[in-house]
């Protein structure tokens, strides 16, 4: 078995919260880390701050994942980079606070957190099974549980609420996950979604009205700390006991059933092929 200090993991989102912390958890145990973030200077910091202490030096490279265009350029970079990629932790995500669009007219929350993920992981796909053995960690949330698959209004025009949004997306992470667990069965490569339990981090900063009050009381009573969410996927990226798990949503760091949409076969394959044509795989 290959140990974590021989093998290079990917992480969206790394510049802060459960993110940032999970590439510093792997960073500790020996893994070589390349982060990315939207902005340059903040994924500079966090990866000189990480070099300080690390074996493995870190690095980044600059990823908005709501583009289609910034997420090619961004994977050509990190196959430029790395030479192998073992761990990819899709775990980048946000809540938006109203509808918008991206230039390229998908609604934010969407390209954000399920077709640029989407994009990313096919384009370093064959990296990874090159590299296998190989995990592939989707960071999902148990809100996909109220999600559902909108097929008529993936764009969410008609589609009244952000969380409503937001859960779609989480939903399509499993279901994402699940599908690529299918395509990759024998490859080496073992792919998984998570729940990575209430977490106080930046992620509701965009919230208002009174779920507003609702979440920031929620936060200071029941939230976890980053540090403590980033062990579920420091776990599920490198732990040898979920070794060979494939196509598995976990609740923190046990086996979960997802909900029924997410286990609707023929729905993960119509979101595979609207997600393919979409970014034009
Ligand atoms: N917090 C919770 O309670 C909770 C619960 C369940 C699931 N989750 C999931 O956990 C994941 C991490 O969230 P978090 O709580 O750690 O939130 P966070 O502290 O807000 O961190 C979000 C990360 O995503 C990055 N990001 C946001 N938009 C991006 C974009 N367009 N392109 C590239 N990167 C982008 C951010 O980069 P910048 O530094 O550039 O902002 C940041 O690194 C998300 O997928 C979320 O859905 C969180």
């Amino acid at each position: 078995m290959m140990s974590i200090q021989d093998q290079t993991v990917v992480i969206s989102g790394g510049t802060d919260g459960i993110g940032r912390c999970a590439a510093e958890q792997l960073a500790k145990s020996g893994a070589r880390v390349l982060i990315t973030g939207r902005s340059a200077e903040k994924a500079r910091q966090v990866v000189d701050d990480i070099n300080r202490w690390s074996v493995n030096q870190a690095s980044y490279v600059t990823l908005d994942l709501s583009s289609p265009t910034s997420v090619r350029r961004a994977a050509q970079e990190i196959l430029e980079q790395c030479q192998q990629i073992n761990i990819l932790i899709n775990c980048a995500g946000i809540i938006a606070h109203t509808r918008q669009e991206t230039p390229e007219s998908y609604e934010l929350t969407w390209a954000t957190n399920h077709l640029g993920p989407f994009l990313l992981t096919n384009l370093l796909c064959d990296r990874i099974i090159d590299s296998a053995p190989g995990r592939i960690v989707i960071v999902s949330s148990a809100a996909h549980m109220t999600g559902h698959i909108n097929f008529d209004d993936l764009q969410s025009i008609a589609n009244v609420g952000m969380q409503k949004a937001y859960a779609q997306s989480k939903l399509a992470n499993v279901m994402f996950a699940r599908s690529l667990a299918g395509r990759l069965k024998h490859s080496g490569v073992t792919v998984n979604s998570l729940h990575p339990g209430f977490v106080a981090t930046k992620l509701f900063r965009e919230i208002d009205g009174i779920f507003r009050i609702f979440v920031s009381i929620g936060v200071r009573l029941f939230a976890s700390s980053p540090e403590v969410a980033a062990r579920t996927v420091v776990n599920l990226a490198a732990s040898s006991e979920v070794a060979g798990v494939t196509g598995e949503y976990f609740d923190k760091f046990k086996v979960s059933r997802p909900s029924a949409d997410a286990l609707d076969e023929k729905a993960c394959e119509q979101l595979w092929q609207f997600s393919k044509n979409a970014v034009g795989l």
